[in-house]
C-alpha cells in the first residue's frame, strides 16, 4: 500500500550534514546548520550545563513524573522573566501565558496552531529570505503565508523602506513574523530607530506581531540588549507571541527546549488563552519532557550559575565575532574581488555571503565546504584553522 510513495527531498540545512557526514575527505567543512564549535571543530557543552546536570543528578527527590501539559512552572516563569525583564509590567499584571515547547520549532508551531484556531487573520508575513523552515511550519498549522520585503541584495543590508510599505499595505490583524534579533539567515537587524518605526506602524495597522527569537545573546553579547525589540512592543501594552529557544544560547540544540509566551491584553484572557493552548498541546504530544526544561531553571534561577552562563555565552559570542575578522581579513590578504564588509557588519551565528548556488555547489565539490545554497555559512563552525580554506574558497569561487 506504499508502494505509490515518492522520495522527499532532504531537508535544505538539516540535509547539508547528511552530505556533510557521507565525505570521506579529511579537509570538510560543514558550515550548515547553525550549530557552535570550539577552535577545535567540536560540538560544546557548556560547563554551566554540566555544573547544572550535576545538581540534578545529585539531587535524589527529583522524579520521572510526567510535567503538567504547560511544561515545568518554574522554566516558564523564568523564560518570560528572561526575554520581558524582571520588571515587566506584563508579567506583574499575569497579562503573560508562558508554555514549555519543544525548542523554537516546537514554540511556533504551538503557537501557529493556536492562531489558526483562534484568531481572525489567518495570514502570516514573513520576511524574504527567512529561516526556511518557518513557511513549512506555519502553511502545516493552517496559516497562509506572504512575505515581506526585508534584505536588500545589492546594499547586502536591510530594505527598511520595502519593509515598511509592504507592512502598510498588509490587511489589518495580518500577522507579522519578527526575527526578534540575529536575523537567520541574513545576520542584518533594524536598528533600534527602525525598530521603533515598525513598532508604530505595526501597532497602529492592528498587526500581530510574532518574535521568533533563537539567538537572545548572540547578536550583541548582552541578554538584555538583544531583547530590546521585543520589549519595545511589550512596553505598549499591545499583544504579541514570542518563541524562544535554549538550543543556541545554552547549547542545548538535541535537549528540545523552547518556550511559547502569548502577551495579553488582560490576565483573564491570558488564562483563557492558557487553556487553548494546553488543547492544542495534548494531542499533539501530550506534554513537554523534563531534563531540558529542568537545566534551564537551574542556570536561571541560581545568581552563580546564571552569571557564569552569561560569561560562556560572551565567549562564544566573541568567538564568532573573531571569525568574522579573521574571514574577512583573509579575502582582504587574498585581493577576493568585491567588497567583503557584510562578513562584519552582519551579527548573529550567520554570514549571508551573497554567493550563489553555483558557487556554493562548486565549494562544496572541490573545496568539500557544505553550507546551504543561499550562501549561508555558519560562523560558528569557523575556527582559525579552517578560515584559510574557506577564504580560499571563496576566491576560487568568485574569480574562476
Ligand atoms: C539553522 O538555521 O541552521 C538552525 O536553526 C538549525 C535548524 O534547525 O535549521
Amino acid at each position: 500500500v506504499f508502494s505509490h510513495v515518492v522520495r522527499g527531498p532532504e531537508d535544505p540545512i538539516l540535509g547539508v550534514t547528511v552530505a556533510y557526514n557521507k565525505d570521506p575527505s579529511p579537509v570538510k567543512l560543514n558550515l550548515g546548520v547553525g550549530a557552535y564549535r570550539t577552535e577545535e571543530g567540536k560540538p560544546l557543552v557548556l560547563n554551566v550545563v554540566r555544573k547544572a546536570e550535576q545538581l540534578l543528578v545529585n539531587d535524589r527527590s527529583r522524579v520521572k513524573e510526567y510535567l503538567p501539559i504547560t511544561g515545568l512552572a518554574d522554566f516558564n516563569k523564568l523564560s518570560a522573566k528572561l526575554m520581558f525583564g524582571a520588571n515587566s509590567p506584563a508579567i506583574q499584571e499575569n497579562r503573560v501565558t508562558t508554555v514549555q515547547c519543544l525548542s523554537g520549532t516546537g514554540s511556533l508551531r504551538v503557537g501557529a496552531e493556536f492562531l489558526a484556531k483562534h484568531y481572525h487573520q489567518r495570514t502570516i508575513y514573513i520576511p524574504q529570505p527567512t529561516w526556511g523552515n518557518h513557511p513549512k511550519v506555519f502553511t502545516l498549522a493552517g496559516l497562509s503565508v506572504k512575505t515581506y520585503r526585508y534584505y536588500d541584495p545589492a546594499t547586502r543590508g536591510l530594505n527598511f523602506q520595502g519593509l515598511l510599505d509592504d507592512f502598510g499595505s498588509a490587511p489589518s490583524g495580518a500577522i507579522v513574523l519578527l526575527h526578534a534579533c540575529a536575523h537567520n539567515p541574513t545576520g542584518v537587524d533594524p536598528t533600534v530607530k527602525q525598530w521603533e518605526q515598525i513598532r508604530q506602524l505595526v501597532r497602529s495597522k492592528g498587526l500581530m506581531p510574532f518574535f521568533d527569537s533563537a539567538y537572545q545573546g548572540f547578536a550583541s553579547g548582552s541578554l538584555d540588549a538583544d531583547a530590546q525589540p521585543v520589549r519595545m512592543f511589550v512596553a505598549d501594552g499591545g499583544e504579541l507571541l514570542l518563541a524562544q529557544s535554549y538550543a543556541k544560547n545554552m547549547g542545548l540544540y538535541g535537549e528540545r527546549i523552547g518556550a511559547l509566551s502569548i502577551v495579553c491584553k488582560t490576565a483573564d484572557v491570558a488564562s483563557r488563552v492558557e487553556s487553548q493552548l494546553k488543547l492544542v498541546i495534548r494531542p499533539m504530544y501530550s506534554n513537554p519532557p523534563i531534563h531540558g526544561a529542568s537545566i534551564v531553571a537551574a542556570i536561571l534561577k541560581d545568581r552563580d550559575l546564571y552569571n557564569e552562563w552569561t560569561i560562556e555565552l560572551k565567549a562564544m559570542a566573541d568567538r564568532i565575532i573573531s571569525m568574522r575578522h579573521k574571514l574577512f581579513e583573509a579575502l582582504r590578504a587574498r585581493g577576493t574581488p568585491g567588497d567583503w564588509s557584510h562578513i562584519i557588519k552582519q551579527i548573529g551565528m550567520f554570514t549571508f555571503t551573497g554567493l550563489n548556488p553555483k558557487q556554493v555547489a562548486f565549494m562544496t565539490k572541490e573545496y568539500h565546504i557544505y553550507m546551504t545554497s543561499d550562501g549561508r555559512i555558519s560562523m560558528a563552525g569557523l575556527s582559525s584553522k579552517t578560515v584559510p580554506h574557506l577564504a580560499d574558497a571563496i576566491h576560487a569561487a568568485v574569480t574562476r
